[in-house]
């Protein structure tokens, strides 16, 4: 079945609480409750907030009526075409933990901003997500106008107006700007015709080393079960270069804390590809783009409730080096994003600061903090490439806040 097919392409759907991201992806992928059942059935249950919708055109229709989720067009009474299948990648709308946000914008080629035609924009995570695509560069945009079936024509292009204020001077300027009812699911061919010529499937280089981005990992094994039928561990998360085959050998850094003689020590992990899960399907073989389950040979003591997420995973030797400290440029934003943000001050040393690089999130002191230059000591070890972004928030009240932006030295 072609709905099946592996997404290609991993697109983050971001935007203010209610604004209505989970009824355009139930208006994009209507099998996608299928999917997770079938995952279900297989025992292994990763979620992300991920769904898949394949992009499908009526080869008898004008464009842009052509383009839709359905498997066939009544109107002509000719099965579609498909074209693409992309990977939602959903971002919490509700008091944001801007990490969350951040780590999955690690794994995002390309946006959808869902604004609602009801309210002023911007709202405050309308603006804070904006400012976080910006930050990770992430500068394929649509946005879609949601609930244009609440308001007049008059409040719409208000609205319209007041988006494209909001937008200008950021990623998101000159982004298409699709009126759409998620609701109603009306034109949603006109958003899926601005995606595929916004967001492209990104080129790949299936010769580079496999690179995976732990977002997860899980003991799928229920209480009780015997060793015999004792299943591996299993990363969820997404490759963002080269191939992965099953039978593969994986090493994965950080990897775990051992401890010897009173010391601790952080030591890379090795283990075994088993099964390659894409798309609710079984594969031989994965390349990057949408959400990977991976089953390994690991004891699932070792991955149980997430205990992985946040490391990289590739061809043992190929992975960037581990940190346990390290110094960063840093790019301050001159205020703090959200509803009462005030002015950003420079960082200082001894304050803690929360870090997100690729998917991992960890604690780190300042041990120096100069103009545009900072040394961190951090609680947990990340492995990252040199050149690898960074952002920085702050605990300001009860939150952790973004106030910009490093550059992995
Ligand atoms: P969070 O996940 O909580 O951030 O919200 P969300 O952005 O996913 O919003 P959700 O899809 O849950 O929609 C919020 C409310 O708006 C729901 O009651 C939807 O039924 C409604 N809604 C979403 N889209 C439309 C639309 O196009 N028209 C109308 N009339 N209602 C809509």
């Amino acid at each position: 079945m072609t709905s099946n097919k592996q997404p290609e392409v991993n697109i983050g759907l971001v935007g203010h609480v209610d604004h209505g991201k989970t009824t355009l992806v139930q208006a994009l992928s209507g099998e996608w409750t299928d999917q997770h059942s079938e995952e279900m059935k297989r025992g292994i249950s990763i979620r992300l907030g991920y769904a898949d919708a394949t992009f499908r055109r009526c080869p008898e229709a004008e464009e842009p009526e052509a383009f839709t989720v359905d498997e066939h067009c009544d109107d002509h009474d000719v099965d579609t075409d498909h074209l693409r299948t992309v990977s939602f990648v959903d971002a919490p709308g509700h008091e944001t933990l801007m990490a969350t946000m951040l780590s999955g914008a690690a794994i995002m080629d390309g946006a959808v901003l869902v604004i609602s035609a009801t309210e002023p924009v911007p709202q405050a995570q309308t603006e804070e997500h904006l400012s976080a695509l910006d930050i990770i560069g992430i500068d394929n945009i649509v946005i879609a106008q949601n609930k244009v079936d609440l308001v007049d024509e008059e409040r719409a292009m208000q609205n319209y107006e007041q988006i494209q204020e909001f937008v200008e001077g950021t990623v998101a300027e000159g982004a298409p700007v699709v009126p759409i009812s998620a609701g109603q699911e009306a034109n949603i061919d006109l958003l899926i015709e601005a995606v595929q010529s916004e967001i492209p499937t990104p080129e790949r280089d299936p010769d580079e080393d496999a690179r995976m981005m732990v977002a997860r990992s899980f003991d799928i094994n229920r209480p009780g079960t015997t060793w015999d039928d004792l299943m591996g561990g299993v990363l969820g998360g997404s490759l963002v270069g080269g191939q992965l085959d099953a039978d593969d050998e994986i090493e994965l850094r950080p990897g775990r804390e051992v401890e010897e003689g009173g010391q601790t020590e952080w030591q890379p992990v090795t283990t075994t590809v088993r099964s390659l899960q894409s798309g609710g399907d079984f594969v031989d073989t994965v390349t990057p783009g949408g959400l990977l389950g991976v089953g390994t040979g690991l004891d699932p003591a070792i991955t149980k409730g997430d205990a992985l997420a946040g490391q990289v995973a590739g061809p043992p030797g190929s992975l960037p080096p581990v940190h346990e400290t390290f110094t960063m440029d840093v790019d301050l934003l001159e205020r703090i994003v959200g509803d009462d943000g005030g002015e950003v001050d420079e960082i200082s040393t001894g304050e803690p600061l929360m870090l997100t690089i690729g998917t991992a999130t960890t604690v780190g002191s300042v041990t120096s903090a100069r103009d545009e230059e900072c040394e961190v000591a951090l609680k947990r070890p990340v492995c990252a490439a040199s050149g690898s972004k960074i952002a920085i928030n702050r605990r300001v009240g009860a939150r952790w806040r973004l106030i910009g932006v490093g550059t992995l030295r």
